[in-house]
């Protein structure tokens, strides 16, 4: 890791914002390809000050921002059109490189601050961005991840931590539509989607999964095997059935298609021993569990009325764990406290 940067006395942030993470309820991985998916964001954020750069260099949290490293940030400020050298301070209450979309988030909320400096967003602290800002919001923070995953990915956690909600990921346009990405030989139609505002258990593996690399290994493996492809398939019809039990507020159903998407994404080579330990344990306490994100690590959700029950067996097995509520706001500039 780079050196820390020498810190000046305290000046005052330019700018706030922040972001929620985000959990997929169905559908990681096969949205690549253009199935259906659902996610929504959640009760936990990512919070991005901006402030004059004393030493005329960028830097995160006094690190020297670096392509290598801040790649997100980097793209954010040049795609917002930021001359000036910033220096950003973050704190979180997401894990990070754990599913929980932190890197998504972080981005979401660079773009807000740095597209509100810029002049492009006028939103007061605080308040819902209009349809036009959460659009400059989004696009420029998918292009930011875009880029900086050597153009790969999905719109779907960038979107979700700049709208907030919930939304449903979809190849065709349908009721609640918030706008079309386009990408290569891929579009997107993202909707708002009224979610109920579940709780959720969440169990943190402690291992980090990259999300480029488990898409790449997806991709590979979509290449060569015919079953791959029909269970990406799968999963997109799994996310049609999923869309009316969570309108109903059906926890049962939702509770069952959570636990044949896990195994799904097992057959996908993206879940671990340890996602699936974690998964098989909450389950017998939970209307149904599965990995959520990109997996190769990281978290794995529950939904279950036991919450107590599910956190101590997850406990048991070495999990962090953390309860959050779907939904809640979107990206939004903060007061300066
Ligand atoms: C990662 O949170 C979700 C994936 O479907 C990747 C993407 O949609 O870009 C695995």
């Amino acid at each position: 890791m780079a050196t820390l940067m020498p810190e000046p006395p305290a000046s005052r942030p330019l700018v706030i914002a922040s972001a929620p993470g985000k959990v997929i309820l169905f559908g990681e991985h096969a949205v690549v390809y253009g199935e259906p998916a659902i996610a929504a964001a959640v009760d936990r954020r990512v919070r991005l000050e901006l402030l004059p750069s004393a030493t005329g260099e960028p830097s995160v949290n006094w690190y020297p921002m670096r392509e290598e490293h801040h790649a997100f940030l980097l793209n954010v400020f040049k795609l917002a059109g930021i001359e000036v050298a910033l220096r950003a301070a973050t704190t979180s209450d997401l894990p990070s490189a754990a599913g929980l979309g932190s890197s998504a988030a972080l981005t979401a909320a660079a773009a807000t601050a740095a597209l509100s400096l810029a002049g492009t967003l006028t939103a007061e602290p605080g308040a819902t961005l209009t349809p036009k800002e959460e659009e400059d919001v989004a696009r420029v923070a998918y292009e930011a991840e875009w880029l900086a995953q050597g153009g790969s990915g999905s719109p779907t956690d960038t979107a979700t931590s700049s709208h907030g909600g919930a939304i449903l990921v979809d190849s065709s346009r349908g009721a609640g539509l918030i706008r079309t990405v386009t990408r290569a030989d891929r579009t997107w139609h993202l909707h708002d989607l009224e979610v109920p505002r579940l709780t959720l258990v969440i169990g943190n593996t402690g291992a980090r999964g990259r999300t480029a690399d488990q898409v790449a290994k997806v991709k590979r493996l979509t290449m060569k095997s015919a079953f791959a492809r029909e269970t990406v398939r799968d999963i997109g019809a799994l996310v049609r059935e999923a869309l009316p039990a969570l309108k109903a507020g059906d926890a049962e159903r939702i509770g069952r298609l959570m636990d044949r998407n896990h195994n799904l994404l097992c057959v996908l080579g993206v879940s671990t021993p340890k996602l699936d330990q974690l998964v098989e344990a909450a389950r017998r306490t939970s209307y149904g569990a599965k990995l959520t994100g990109s997996g190769g690590g990281g978290c794995m959700i529950a939904l279950t009325d036991r919450a107590a029950e599910t956190t101590k067996n997850l406990e048991r097995l070495g999990a962090e764990v953390y309860a959050v509520k779907l939904g809640g706001p979107g990206a939004r500039i903060e007061p300066d406290a």
